[in-house]
């Protein structure tokens, strides 16, 4: 099959009303961080999540950093973080003042595992900040257990987890907050975007005031504490509202894709696919392979489908290989699947075809050299 373009990783779908939302704000003029859509499109995704209260920010990493500062950490504090992860991840809690402390993640479910984060836990321990890798749920259950336990502060970073479930309960609904991003190869976006989520009506408050200035309620130009401009716009939000109301179609989507692709890679040698934890249901945000074996360099495969028009995305580097958090520790399964990590092409405008060619390519170029 030839394909004219490149088929790539992740799309923007356009579902319906993004144009006349956003002509409303133009036509009103309400552009920028006031408008009615800023709101309707917060209670929409909050009752989507099933959770009671949300805060529109600029992006996932700000919602992140919010959060942990709406929760009190700061300096001298530890947040707990999976090795595996975008960096934003650990950066929030630098930002606050606080130290990440990686765990490990499952070599299986890819995800934090519960018992590395025991590992972990110290007198200096405040959060837990689990992550739904590629949309699979993290197992929240025993992650909360733990945290109970130990009073520790859960932030699930759903990141990339929009409409993942977890024992019937959506994820950002899980723990005693929640973020979002809407990034643009999100499965639904505002371009860039955020958003944190709680039933604590005084934690958003605080998210609120933070992402504002720290701007006193009661008088003009007065600033209670410290605040930043985390502010999410009218523009933003109308798109997003109309991204929303298209999210179960989405959705569907990308779990027929992983099906697919399931189906058809299933008992090829070598590869192996993210295990679903009992009870939950993945977003499948991107659908993801790991290169068993070590004569399949991911690089290698990379540049062969590449040059048959497939985009692909290695996992994240490991969080302990960068730079500026380098550790002599070792997460051996973060770092095997940090090498061995390929992200296939997944956009829900992907058609059966195009899995098919992709497989095809695949199997050819994963085979001993
Ligand atoms: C797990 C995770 N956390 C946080 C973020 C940060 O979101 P943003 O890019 O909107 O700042 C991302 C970004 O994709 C992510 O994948």
């Amino acid at each position: 099959m030839a394909l004219g373009k490149m088929i790539p990783v992740s799309d923007t779908v356009i579902v319906g009303n993004e144009l006349a939302y956003l002509k409303e704000c133009v036509d009103t003029r309400w552009v920028s961080s006031l408008g009615p859509f800023v709101k309707k499109f917060e209670d929409s995704f909050a009752q989507y999540c099933g959770v009671k209260f949300a805060s529109s920010v600029s992006n996932g990493t700000a919602a992140l950093h919010a959060a942990l500062l709406a929760a009190g950490i700061g300096k001298g504090d530890e947040v707990i973080v999976p090795d595996m992860t975008f960096v934003s991840t650990a950066n929030a809690a630098v930002f606050c003042g606080a130290k990440p402390v990686f765990a490990d993640v499952d070599r299986k479910s890819w995800n934090i595992g519960p018992e590395k984060i025991r590992e972990k836990i110290t007198p200096k321990t405040k959060a837990i900040i689990p992550v739904h890798l590629y949309g699979c749920p993290a197992e929240m259950d025993k992650i909360n257990r733990i945290a109970k336990e130990r009073s520790l502060f859960v932030l699930e970073d759903a990141a990339e987890a929009h409409g993942a479930e977890f024992k019937g309960k959506k994820c950002g609904s899980l723990s005693d907050a929640s973020v979002f991003s809407f990034y643009g190869n999100k499965l639904i976006t505002t371009g860039e975007g955020g958003m944190v989520l709680s039933n604590d009506r005084k934690f958003i408050e605080k998210v609120n005031i933070l992402k504002d200035q720290g701007k006193s309620k009661t008088r003009k130009f007065y600033h209670d504490v410290l605040g930043y401009n985390f502010r999410f716009t009218n523009l933003q939000a109308a798109f997003g509202l109309a991204q929303l109301e298209g999210i179960d179609a989405l959705l569907e989507r990308k779990r027929e894709i992983a099906k697919h692709y399931i189906d058809i890679l299933s008992g090829t040698d070598g590869i192996s696919f993210q295990e679903i934890p009992a009870g939950a249901k993945s977003a499948w945000w991107f659908f993801s392979i790991v290169l068993e074996k070590p004569f399949r360099p991911v690089a290698k495969v990379e540049a062969a489908l590449k040059a048959k028009g497939i985009e692909t995305r290695p996992f994240f580097t490991p969080l302990s290989e960068l730079p500026f958090y380098k550790t002599r520790e070792e997460f051996p399964a973060s770092k095997f699947l940090g090498a061995h990590g390929l992200t296939l092409p997944s956009g829900a405008s992907l058609k059966n075809d195009e899995i098919d060619f992709i497989c095809n390519e695949l199997k050819k170029t994963v085979g001993p050299s």
